[in-house]
């Protein structure tokens, strides 16, 4: 097929540039963005007395009879035609003659691509954050069903203090609640109407740039057009957030892994999520958490690939911005993949309460509340962690736990341990005595899912406001 930009070439583009500079495999997922581009453009370029309206209405409606097509399915995308843009708008003057050659004014595929990109990018952030926000539900729910599951908390993976099950989900809500922030912040790098910039150095036509941002609903036009054919500073914010979304994703995979060990055997997955071993007979895997925790490094791969290709471009447009894409589209798949499945073997996995209670009484993790009790009666609190480390060490030889101890052998490291001790040792006192702000006591995690509840459903209405505005 003749090329769109054939003019002054003599010869045929080889066939292994042809297939080395061409993006329709991957960038034909903008069609929609493109069409809708395309169409606020031609209505302005009309609206401007650039274009005949007559050519304005033959190319909305030539444009409109390519999305049914592609829609259908009975669009061929041609290689030779490298992009979206050139597919589509080859296609359009194939359709409807000379008006078709006219879209094209005063544009260029440098601010048309950035175009499309921002749309996309805005589409995708409102489907995350519906994706998000079910995830952030499922996980207040279950922390909600395990305000009294005690559970031994980890520092070094090693038993620390007594926690809940709540308290441990509420960490992972509170991460993905900053989450939810920097996609918000994607948002708002996306939200920048490009259109109008050209090539590069903008238009000699009296073009109407605010009025293609009012069609398309942006918020702010780029007050400067080399910016505006340069910038990818929103698809990296987007992969900044996809990255750091991936990476507690992948924290919490691990716990899953670990939990659904036979070791800890803390929870079982459904066996819808779940998978077996085509050897091993007795096998049930986390295949869907490990794979989470596998796909993250490639999201991050994603990030420092596109903030490596941008270092060192000189301004304005640079054929090496198609790179642009198939990353970011890569880490959007990943992570809508990754919060949809996540979310669901959450809610249907088996937490074994009672393996839980069994790790948090029979350790030590309730030292450092032994140790305040001496505090409450005076020692200082040095004194007071020798004292009990001294105790641990006595019962970790007569291969007792602390509960196991009598009040004689107690008193042989301090006469200030009497009877109530008995009371500092319960895991289930431990926690309810945690009630410094943020700690697990039931009290205070009541208090972290009430102003869950507040942040998801302000959360929700950030989502219906920006749903208003793709
Ligand atoms: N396919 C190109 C991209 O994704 C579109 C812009 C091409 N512009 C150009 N001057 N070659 O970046």
């Amino acid at each position: 097929m003749a090329k769109l930009w054939g003019g002054r070439f003599s010869k045929n583009t080889n066939e292994l540039v042809d297939a080395f500079n061409a993006s329709i495999s991957f960038d034909k997922r903008l069609y929609h963005e493109d069409i809708r581009g395309s169409m606020a453009h031609a209505r302005m370029l009309a609206q401007c007395g650039i274009i005949s309206k007559k050519d304005a209405q033959a190319i909305v409606k030539g444009l409109q009879g390519i999305l049914k097509d592609i829609e259908a399915g009975k669009f061929d995308f041609a290689t030779d035609l490298e992009d979206i843009h050139m597919n589509i708008e080859a296609r359009l003057t194939e359709r409807i003659g000379a008006a078709g050659a006219r879209l094209h004014t005063a544009r260029s595929r440098n601010d048309q691509v950035a175009l499309d990109m921002h749309m996309y990018v805005k589409r995708e952030v409102v489907e995350i954050a519906e994706l998000l926000l079910k995830f952030e539900q499922a996980l207040l729910t279950v922390a909600g069903a395990h305000t009294k599951t005690l559970m031994p908390g980890y520092t070094h993976l090693q038993r620390a203090q007594p926690i809940t099950f709540c308290h441990h989900l509420l960490a992972y809500f509170n991460m993905l609640q900053r989450d939810f922030r920097r996609l918000l912040s994607a948002w708002d790098g996306a939200d920048m109407m490009p259109l109008g910039a050209g090539a590069i150095a903008g238009t000699t036509f009296p073009i109407d740039r605010f009025q293609v941002a009012k069609e398309l609903n942006f918020t702010v036009v780029y007050p400067n057009s080399m910016d505006a054919v340069s910038d990818r500073d929103y698809i990296l914010d987007f992969l900044n957030f996809a990255a750091t979304l991936m990476m507690h994703l992948s924290r919490f995979s691990e716990e899953m892994c670990l939990w659904s060990s036979t070791e800890f055997g803390f929870i079982e997955l459904d066996d819808a999520f779940a998978t077996g071993s085509s050897m091993m007979p007795q096998k049930k895997n986390p295949d869907i958490a490990e794979l989470v925790r596998g796909k993250t490094g490639r999201v991050y791969g994603h990030l420092l690939a596109m903030l490596t290709t941008l270092k060192g471009l000189p301004l304005t447009y640079n054929k090496d911005l198609q790179e642009d894409k198939e990353g970011l589209f890569d880490a959007i798949d990943t992570v809508k993949f990754s919060l949809a499945v996540y979310a669901d073997m959450l809610t249907t996995m088996t937490v074994n309460v009672d393996r839980m209670a069994a790790a948090v009484h029979q350790d030590f993790s309730n030292a450092t509340d032994l140790a305040d009790y001496l505090v409450r009666k005076g020692l200082p609190f040095r004194q007071a962690h020798e004292v009990v480390g001294k105790s641990v060490a006595y019962a970790i030889k007569k291969h007792k736990f602390l509960v196991d101890m009598t009040l004689a052998e107690y008193k042989k490291f301090s006469p200030l341990f009497d009877k109530d001790l008995l009371t500092a040792l319960d895991p289930e006192h431990c926690v309810a005595a945690r009630i410094s702000y943020g700690g697990p006591a039931f009290a205070e995690n009541k208090k972290q899912l009430a102003s869950g509840k507040k942040i998801l459903a302000a959360q929700a209405k950030s989502l219906a406001q920006l749903q208003e505005q793709i």
